[in-house]
Parts: C-alpha cells; structure tokens; sequence
C-alpha cells in the first residue's frame, strides 16, 4: 500500500517532532504493510507551529535514515497546501515545492468551515493553471459533510477526493465513519491514507481500511483507492476511475445541462431520421411530383454525403485550419470539397458568454421570485415563530441557488477552457469571465436582498 498523506518529517510542522518519532512512524508504516510513502507537510497554514524546519532538509535526513534501516521503504516528497485567499501567489513563487513528488497533483487543504463556492473557486483557480487537486480529508469540511451531490459536483470539475483511514475504521465516531463507507460505497473516493501526525495517536495505519474495503466494495476498489491511484499520482500519470456504478442517490450536478443536450440530441435524431427519409422518398418517387426518378440523383446524393462527412472528419482536428487559398475559386463544388476551418476563438467565446448569461438571467429570475415569496411572507404571516422558519427557509433556497448557479458556471467555463485549449487559443478570457460572472452575481444578489 502506498500512504499518499502523512505529517511524518521531522520538526516541520505538527507532525513528528523528531527523527526517532518518525523513524516510530516509518516502523509502524512497515509493519502495517505500506511501502510508500508521500511526505505531505503542511504548506501556507494560517497556524503557527512550533516546529518550523526546512522541508527539503527533513526530507533529506529522513530519507537516508529510511535507506539504511528500511531499503524496500521508499520516500517521496509532496505537501498539503493549506488555500489562504492569496495561495495562488505562494503557488506561483514555486509551483513544484506544492505539488507530489513534481507532478502536476497538488493535496489541498481549506479551513472546515470554508464556503462551497470558495472551493469551487480555488479548485478552477489550479485548475486552469494545469494541477490536479487533491481535495485532502473531504469529510471534515462543513459545506460538504453528507452531501454526495456536491461532492459529486467537484469531481466533476476535475478534482481528485481523499478520505482518512482512521475515519473509516470508526475512531472517530460513528457519523463521520459512516458518511466516508457511502463515499467509498458510491465511487465517489480516489484515495484512503493515514493523515498521520504522531506513533502515539493519528498513527500511519491503512490495513484494516484496505480490509474493510474489500468487504465493502470488493477487491479492485480497493486496490484502485490504496495503491494504484497514489502510483499514477507518484508517476504523474492518470487516475482511474472507479468501476463502481453512480447510483441514482447521486445527482448529477448538471442535470439541467445533462437534460438540455439530451434535449438537443434528441431534436438533432428526429432531425436527421426526417432528413434520410425524405432523401429516401425523393430518390425513390422523384424529386418533384411527377417527375421520374434517375439513378443518377442517387448517386449525386451519396457523393454529397460523402464530401459533407470529410469536411465534418477535417473540423473536428482543432490543427486543420485550413487558410484561404480556395476562397478565390469560382468552382462551387470546388470550394464545397475545401475542409472547413475551425472555429474562430471569438465565436467560441461568444457560444460560451450566451451560455453564460443565460444562467445568469435565470439566476436573476429566481432570485426575484423567493425574495417575492419572503416578502409575501413577512406580510401575510402573522405568528412570528412559523414567519421566521418560513423566510429562513427561503433564505436557504437562495444560498441553494447561488451553489447551483456556481456549479452551472464553473462546468460551462471548464469546458470553455477544454475547447480553447483544443484549438491552442489563449485561455484568459476563462479567468476574466470567471472574475465577471461573480462580480454581477454579488451586485444581483446584493440588489435582491437590499429589496427585504
Ligand atoms: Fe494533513
């Protein structure tokens, strides 16, 4: 087993105060069968430890004492970066000094009782810049705890989840244990590690999880979760997923997105099933009423086809920007036959801003409408008690809807960077429309509830 989270460098931070504590550490590691371990220390945390040591020079004292008593242990470097409101900044001094073993994954870390969207935010934010976060003990944060769906939300923008050993054995407590079995039990996990800090308590222990998981979800899950995850980590490779279905108690996050392309899909068969007919019926009673039909339309028509679907082939390769070259010809069928160029960046761009304004404008609309509802409320309901749990009520219903418009946003800019990045245009505008989105949402939302 590989421990991809552990406080075990001497005199850091809060971890191990010493080497023989660590050499403690490694030895309780060894006897619980892990083999490798990622030194994880605590990066940009708000706290003032009493140990403040050089990393790279515990790293490197450990490492040699590990080599001499343990040779078939192997140490890596990596850290747990905590996200302060400035982390991009500590980031960028020395991108490689936060990242596992100078991959491009990152551990993170946020205060527990860090906003969602404070998440959503510095999660795009690393993303856009080329990490792949690691989202460090995903049960202890307030806006996520038993919450699949947002969870579920941030996988999907991209971020990769890990869940403390220990919490899953139950030492503390029945709840958190609990959530973190539904997790691992609906795929929603990529990593089980120790968090350890000390040999005495938040030890590096990951057996008996790994056995609990195997009676849980079966043997592959938990090897994809204790090993093979945390070696294509090391290896800057890919994460695999799990083969555990999604259950129906997840939602997708986009569901309304996921419901308007099947929509459009849908639309686009009955299009196409109605476009082949009416091909088939011209070929086969004639073009025009009355008229003959002649083989040779049929053939015209499969030639057609044929052109159409080459030039549809050349579009989707974002390198085939054709240049202007056949412009000139007066050929009809010449310039038909010219593959197509790629989407220009601004029309691109422009696809994406409708996109982002429609949600926007929606946002907008359902926020009128539950401030209409509290003051409906404040008006009509006489018995104080019940009026207060009424607008609460609403109240929550609009921080629900600023997550949902969120998660709408970020998956629409995700893919607005993807598709940029297809065609190697620059992907600023994702930062700045980002930046713009939230700028407007603030002034709406501010506007609304000035109104209650
Ligand atoms: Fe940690």
């Amino acid at each position: 087993m590989i421990d991809l989270h552990c406080h075990i460098l001497p005199q850091v931070d809060d971890g191990s105060e010493s080497l023989e504590e660590s050499m403690k550490m490694i030895d309780i590691a060894y006897n619980d069968g892990i083999r490798q371990i990622v030194a994880t220390p605590h990066r940009n945390h708000p706290l003032d430890f009493k140990y403040k040591g050089s990393t790279e020079e515990a790293f490197g004292l450990l490492s040699s004492e590990v080599k001499r008593q343990y040779p078939d242990m192997q140490l890596y470097p990596g850290a747990e970066l905590f996200i302060t409101k400035d982390f991009i900044d500590v980031l960028n001094r020395k991108p490689y000094d936060f990242t596992i073993n100078n991959s491009r994954y990152v551990l993170i870390e946020f205060d527990v009782s860090a906003s969602f969207s404070s998440m959503q935010e510095a999660i795009h934010e690393l993303i856009v810049r080329g990490f792949i976060p690691i989202l460090a003990h995903v049960e202890y944060y307030e806006a996520l705890f038993e919450n699949l769906q947002r969870i579920q939300s941030l996988k999907d923008e991209g971020i990769a989840i890990q869940v403390t050993s220990s919490n899953l054995t139950g030492k503390n407590g029945k709840k958190i244990q609990t959530f973190v079995k539904s997790l691992i039990s609906k795929g929603l996990v990529d990593f089980v590690s120790s968090d350890a800090h000390k040999s005495t308590f938040r030890r590096p222990l990951l057996k008996d999880a790994f056995d609990l998981t195997v009676g849980c979800v079966g043997e592959d899950e938990a090897q994809r979760i204790f090993y093979k995850n945390q070696q294509a980590v090391i290896e800057n490779g890919f994460l695999i997923k799990s083969g555990l279905k999604r259950t129906s108690g997840i939602r997708p996050v986009n569901q309304r997105l996921y419901k308007y392309f099947a929509g459009v899909a849908v639309i686009m068969l009955a299009v196409a099933i109605f476009f082949t007919a009416s091909v088939w019926m011209r070929d086969r009673y004639g073009g025009e009423q009355g008229q003959p039909t002649t083989t040779g339309s049929s053939e015209i028509n499969q030639e057609t086809t044929s052109t159409l679907s080459e030039e549809s082939t050349e579009t989707i390769e974002p390198t085939s920007v054709s240049g202007t070259t056949s412009a000139n010809t007066t050929d009809q069928t010449q310039a038909s036959s010219e593959p197509m160029t790629s989407p220009s960046k601004e029309a691109i761009e422009e696809i994406y801003m409708d996109r982002l304004l429609t949600y926007q404008q929606e946002y907008e609309n359902q926020l009128g409408r539950i401030v209409s509802l509290i003051k409906d409320a404040r008006e009509t309901i006489q018995d104080a008690e019940e009026r207060k749990i009424v607008v609460e009520g609403y109240l929550n219903e609009i921080i629900n809807l600023e997550d949902q418009a969120d998660i709408l946003v970020y998956q629409a800019l995700y893919e607005l960077q993807n598709e940029l990045e297809a065609y190697r245009y620059d992907v600023s505008i994702v930062q700045e429309m980002r930046d713009e989105y939230h700028r407007i949402k603030e002034e709406k939302t501010e506007f609304y509830l000035n109104q209650i």
